[in-house]
C-alpha cells in the first residue's frame, strides 16, 4: 500500500523561504517516480501560486489547506471556504488539528461542519485526533479518541469513503517526543477497528503525527496500521521532509 507523506508547515515560512522549501521537494520528486503520496500544506496565502507552479510543472506533489470554514459562504470575516480551496487546485484539507482545538477553541460539532463542507467541494478532508498527556496518563485516552472520532464523523452530511485520520498525541507534537512503536499500534488498530464497527467505513488511512523525523521514520512507517505520516517541524527543511519522503520509499517498494 502506498504511503502518505504530508508536511504541516503551520504558520511557518516567509514568501521567499516558502517557495525555495516547495521548490526544494518538487525538484526532489521530480528526480525519480515515487509511488507515495506526498502532500504540503503550506499557510494558505501561498497556495495559489505554489499551485499555478506546481500544475505548470506536472508535479507530484499535492497541496491542501491547513483549515477551512465550517460555513459556505457568507459575512464570516478572515474565514476562508472549502470551494475558494478547491478553486485554487488544492486536494486536501486538514480539520480539527489540535492547535485548532487548543489556540481557536474548534469543537466537535463545528469539525463536523467543516469536513461537511470539505467534502461538498470535494476536497478529501484529513481528520487530526489525538489526546493530551494527562489523558494518556490518566489512562482516558482510548475513550477521549473514540468521542472525538464519533462525535465529529457521526454528524458529518454526504459521504466519508474518501476521509484520511491522523492520529497524532498532543505529547507528541513538537516536543521531540514520538509515541512507541506499541502504543502507536494499538491506537491505530483501535481507530480502524472503530471505524469499521460503529461508522461502517473501511479501508479508511490513518496517518501518525508528533515529532517525526528523518531518524524514527522508517520505524514510525513500518510500525502495523501506519498509512502515512503528518509531519510538522521537520517539513520545514527540504533535507529532513525529502528524506523522509526516500525512507517511505524504501518501505513501500
Ligand atoms: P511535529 O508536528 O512533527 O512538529 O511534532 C506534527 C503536527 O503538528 O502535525
Amino acid at each position: 500500500m502506498p504511503k502518505i507523506i504530508a508536511g504541516n508547515w503551520k504558520m511557518d515560512k516567509r514568501k521567499k523561504e516558502a517557495f525555495l522549501l516547495m521548490e526544494q521537494v518538487h525538484g526532489h520528486l521530480a528526480r525519480k517516480t515515487h509511488q507515495n503520496t506526498v502532500i504540503i500544506f503550506p499557510p494558505y496565502i501561498y497556495l495559489n501560486s505554489f499551485n499555478v507552479f506546481l500544475k505548470d510543472q506536472n508535479s507530484a506533489i499535492y497541496t491542501g489547506a491547513q483549515n477551512c470554514s465550517s460555513f459556505a459562504e457568507g459575512a464570516y470575516t478572515g474565514e476562508i471556504s472549502a470551494g475558494m480551496i478547491k478553486d485554487i487546485q488544492c486536494e486536501y484539507v486538514l480539520v480539527g488539528h489540535s492547535e485548532r482545538r487548543q489556540f481557536f477553541h474548534e469543537r466537535d460539532e463545528e469539525l463536523a461542519q467543516k469536513i461537511t463542507q470539505a467534502i461538498e467541494n470535494e476536497l478529501i478532508p484529513i481528520y487530526c485526533i489525538g489526546e493530551t498527556l494527562q489523558e494518556r496518563e490518566n489512562k482516558t485516552y482510548k475513550t477521549v479518541l473514540e468521542n472525538q472520532l464519533i462525535n465529529t464523523l457521526q454528524n458529518v452530511k454526504g459521504s466519508l469513503t474518501n476521509l484520511i485520520l491522523a492520529y497524532e498525541p498532543v505529547w507528541a507534537i513538537g516536543t521531540g517526543l514520538n509515541a512507541s512503536k506499541e502504543q502507536i499500534a494499538e491506537v491505530h488498530a483501535m481507530i480502524k477497528q472503530i471505524c469499521s464497527d460503529k461508522l461502517h467505513l473501511k479501508n479508511i488511512p490513518v496517518l501518525y503525527g508528533g515529532s517525526s523525523k528523518p531518524d524514527n521514520a522508517h520505524e514510525l512507517l513500518s510500525t502495523q496500521g501506519v498509512d502515512g505520516l503528518l509531519i510538522g517541524g521537520a517539513s520545514l527543511t527540504s533535507e529532513s521532509f525529502n528524506r523522509i519522503i526516500d525512507i517511505a520509499e524504501t518501505i513501500t517498494a
